[in-house]
């Protein structure tokens, strides 16, 4: 079977550089069509220049890498340097890049690229906030109808926020994107905290990510381990939540999962909640189900196919 075409919208940030170097190690499996930065985790000027950081060290400066939109939708950007560091990719110490960007611009890149390839053939996975994707759909309303589906990494439940009480990073940065995207009728995966909260990189994880003795895998344990200072801190638990990862894992292995379809609305208006991913999970209202929302993961079984993927890089 051909690898499934993909393309990754991205903050990089150290969770989304390793669901990064997970897609490019599965080439038997995905063909990563491009990365498209979005401002997030840092600026966007940052998270262009992470992106090629991440596709040099993984052999790739062949790979477009777009840079897209430097804010969210009628908002200011809030950022996370407090958790990802200055750069955004604190913890290894990554040459600046050789490749040079893309000429196109992020949005251009996603409808070119949906226009060009078969209706339901592209997958979209989204790693941060959802500002190019909701910009493309309002400037090409046909996409939606082009993509296959899309897997974000964003929301969340149980799990409750980790920048507002309520809200996760990715949603509340731009909440009338999410908006727009859960609204646009293209088939959606999310992968909240409830799950990513679970995918812990524990001493014992990162010590595996080591000793696979590559520039790969020192890198990704210097990445998760930066990352790592921020969880114990707020959350009192051991290891960072791998989040961006997650949902690459799902492409790969869904079986790894758990989900339910359900009704998922964000909230875009309220200071007290904006950002809040409202799961409807047992069909309260009468809102359609829009989401397949994951709620579980057999974290060994993710920590082994991403040792063992990252072990080819
Ligand atoms: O809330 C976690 C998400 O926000 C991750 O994608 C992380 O990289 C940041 O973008
Ligand atoms: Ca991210």
């Amino acid at each position: 079977m051909a690898p499934r075409p993909i393309l990754i919208d991205t903050d990089p940030g150290q969770d989304d550089a390793v669901a990064i170097l997970l897609a490019l190690a599965a080439r038997d499996t995905l063909d990563v069509l491009g990365l498209t930065c979005v401002a997030g985790n840092v600026p966007l000027e940052k998270t262009a220049l992470n992106a090629r950081r991440i596709c040099d060290l993984a052999g790739r400066p062949d790979l477009p890498v777009c840079a897209g939109c430097d804010r969210p939708m009628g908002r200011a950007l809030v950022t996370a340097e407090h958790v990802h560091g200055q750069s955004g990719l604190d913890g290894p110490d990554l040459p600046a890049p050789q490749m040079p960007l893309h000429p196109a611009h992020a949005v251009d890149f996603l409808i070119d690229t949906l226009r060009a390839y078969p209706p339901g053939t592209v997958t979209l996975i989204a790693l941060g906030p959802l500002t190019n994707l909701a910009t493309a759909f309002g400037r090409a309303p046909d996409i939606t109808g082009r993509l296959r589906e899309i897997v974000l990494m964003g929301g969340a439940q149980a799990a409750l926020g980790n920048v507002t009480p309520v809200a996760e990073f990715n949603i509340h940065v731009d909440p009338t994107a999410a908006d727009i995207v859960l609204r646009a009728g293209v088939p959606v995966v999310m992968v909240p905290l409830d799950v990513t909260h679970k995918a812990l990189v524990t001493p014992a994880r990162n010590a595996a990510l080591r000793a696979l003795g590559t520039p790969v895998g020192h890198a990704v344990a210097d990445l998760t381990g930066f990352f790592e200072r921020y969880n114990p801190v707020r959350y009192g638990a051991e290891g960072a939540p791998l989040h961006d990862p997650c949902t690459i894992a799902w492409l790969l292995r869904p079986d790894l999962f758990a989900s339910r379809h359900v009704n998922v609305t964000v909230e875009t208006q309220s200071d007290l909640t904006l950002g809040m991913t409202v799961m409807d999970w047992w069909g309260i209202s009468d809102r359609a189900p829009n989401t397949t929302v994951l709620h579980d993961i057999d974290a060994d079984g993710f920590f082994d196919l991403l040792t063992e993927r990252l072990a080819t890089l």
